[in-house]
């Protein structure tokens, strides 16, 4: 079983308040980091044992997604207590022992709060199942009567964001509104309750030390729901304005309700910040950061390993920053998502219409991880240089859990032991998330390659274990030792958040910018070695033999200006 890190060397967090601003923030999938009470589902103990890994990595904040009472239903983003631990993960006093611990470590905490909808679990959502049409319980949702002579038919052709209706029965002709999975429903932020509920919830977990929260579905909780309800055709137009007139999503609404968040981030020292989950046009996502703090682009993660679009997206999302009075937020991986160095082993997606997103892998995933065949060593080479330059940017970093080891999404889970929902709404038509959140290798070999004494929820592949913890410390040149580099160098060498594009042979293939104090990163995008620009080497994602700069290698170089 996993021992709590004991050691005490203290170091101070300090008062700034813009201590995010470029922090490099570590994404813990609570489930899936460490297991200390060998029942094969990671928790909050777990994750206090490994502070001194994370203090080590050399991270500034970690991010927990969900470790609330859940039934599961969507990874813990089902929440039945907003203001609780989930039991199988630990008590209130594991999550106050773990916030001091990472504390002690100089490590702030954000955690994963979940407004937009709560679990069909929830005590609200129960009492509005046992309360009448009309009732007060019911007002705390978005419950509609459904069409048709006794209300047998859903109250429009809305699809969820998992697949099928976004409306269920409940047996007396009225339906309720889940964007999500049917344990999902919407809350009604319409009703004042609901919002004074959540801003009780950020005190409390704020009260307890968190330093920050990371917002799902930011770009939701608003809606206008008119007697008459638009057809789903009807509401795809109304997106293409991104005037802030849709009816589930983005509306201008948001921004009054972020405006109360903000006030209660405002009576602590430092103020809380919160970073938005806000899947909107690039056109609307500063309006989140101001409102918020934070928004995430993940433009990156959209993105194949290419130049051109690397320097637009940077440009873009700069500016965009600027505007926002925010820094920049920077994202490859994270628990929705295929696994970076998978998602650059396979064939690029292209831009424009028809360009395959966020399903990036999806035909992949579908094939069980055959076809088109994973480039898994060609992959990772341009995982490390894409992360290499992230980290010079300017800006906040967002990595999340196992990409410091350089792990692939893990294709070959049996259908009968997948947990997403996308996968059974969809019946096996979309594979889902679960390959990036099987529990990650701390050792070589073992039950659960160190995750915890005995098995993990979600089955790890035998090829876990070269990519352990274990395996890579120590290692030169491995993708633990390059992170920790990366990360020791960036904390000495992050100025001011401006950066300067310089020129350094064919622009189609190489990427070239300049950081304040002479630091210069150079990524060669292309497909032949190029002259390593003058200067004193300070890192390099590839061990370099001459001074030329292989094709998919990062290097960080100290110049003389
Ligand atoms: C975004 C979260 O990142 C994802 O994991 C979740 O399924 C949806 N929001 C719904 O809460």
């Amino acid at each position: 079983m996993a021992q709590p890190d004991t050691r005490s060397d203290a170091v101070p967090l300090g008062l700034d308040p813009d201590w995010w601003r470029q922090a490099v923030v570590y994404q813990v999938y609570p489930r899936s980091f460490a297991d200390a009470d060998g029942d094969g589902i990671g928790d909050l103990p777990g994750v206090t044992s490994r502070v001194s890994y994370l203090r080590d990595l050399g991270v500034d904040a970690v991010w927990l997604s969900p470790f609330y009472p859940s039934a599961l239903a969507d990874g813990g983003y089902d929440v039945d207590d907003y203001r609780n631990v989930d039991p199988r993960l630990g008590t209130l006093d594991d999550f106050d022992a773990m916030v001091a611990a990472l504390h002690g470590a100089g490590i702030r905490v954000i955690v994963d709060i979940v407004p937009n909808h709560s679990s069909n679990r929830h005590v609200w959502f129960q009492e509005a199942l046992a309360s009448p049409k009309g009732s007060h319980a019911r007002s705390r949702y978005v419950f509609r009567d459904g069409l048709g002579e006794n209300g047998e038919l859903p109250p429009s052709d809305w699809q969820s964001v998992f697949g099928g209706s976004a409306w269920e029965p409940v047996g007396d002709g009225q339906w309720y509104l889940h964007i999500f999975a049917t344990e999902q429903p919407d809350l009604n932020w319409a009703l004042p309750e609901v919002r004074e509920d959540f801003l009780t919830t950020l005190r409390f977990w704020s009260d307890r030390g968190v330093d920050g929260f990371r917002v799902d579905v930011a770009h939701g909780l608003a809606k206008d729901l008119p007697p008459v309800l638009p057809s789903a055709a009807q509401l795809a137009e109304i997106a293409k304005r991104e005037d802030g007139s849709h009816a589930l999503w983005d509306r201008d609404e948001l921004e009054e309700i972020y405006a109360d968040w903000r006030r209660v981030f405002a009576e602590y020292t430092p103020p809380r910040i919160a970073v938005a989950e806000a899947w909107v046009p690039a056109s609307r996502r500063a309006r989140y950061a101001t409102a918020l703090g934070q928004a995430f682009n993940f433009d990156l993660l959209e993105a194949d390993f290419d130049a051109d679009q690397f320097r637009q997206i940077i440009s873009f999302n700069l500016a965009q920053s600027a505007s926002s009075g925010s820094s920049s937020t920077w994202v490859l991986s994270n628990h929705d998502v295929v696994r970076h160095a998978t998602r650059y082993g396979l064939p690029p997606r292209g831009t424009g219409e028809g360009a395959d997103t966020l399903k990036s892998g999806t035909a992949w995933l579908l094939s069980g991880g055959e076809e088109p065949p994973l480039d898994a060593l060609g992959g990772l080479r341009k995982a490390r240089a894409a992360t290499l330059l992230l980290l010079g940017l300017p800006g906040s970093a967002y990595l999340y859990e196992g990409e410091e080891l350089g792990l692939h999404e893990v294709a070959d889970i049996p259908a009968d032991q997948r947990q997403d929902p996308t996968f059974f709404r969809t019946n096996g038509g979309e594979i889902g998330r679960d390959g990036c959140r099987v529990p990650i290798p701390w050792t070589v070999s073992g039950p659960s390659f160190g995750f915890g004494s005995a098995g993990a929820h979600l089955p790890q592949p035998a090829w876990f274990g070269a990519s352990s913890v274990e395996a890579e410390a120590g290692v030169p040149g491995s993708t633990l030792e390059l992170y920790r580099s990366a990360l020791a160098l960036r904390r000495r060498l992050q100025g001011d958040e401006t950066l300067d594009w310089v020129e350094v042979g064919d622009p189609d293939a190489v990427l070239a910018f300049r950081r304040p104090g002479g630091w210069l990163v150079v990524t060669n995008l292309g497909e032949t070695n190029i002259p390593l620009p003058e200067g004193e080497l300070l890192l390099s994602s590839e061990a370099l033999s001459s001074a030329e700069l292989p094709p998919a290698t990062t290097a960080w170089i100290r110049t003389s200006d």
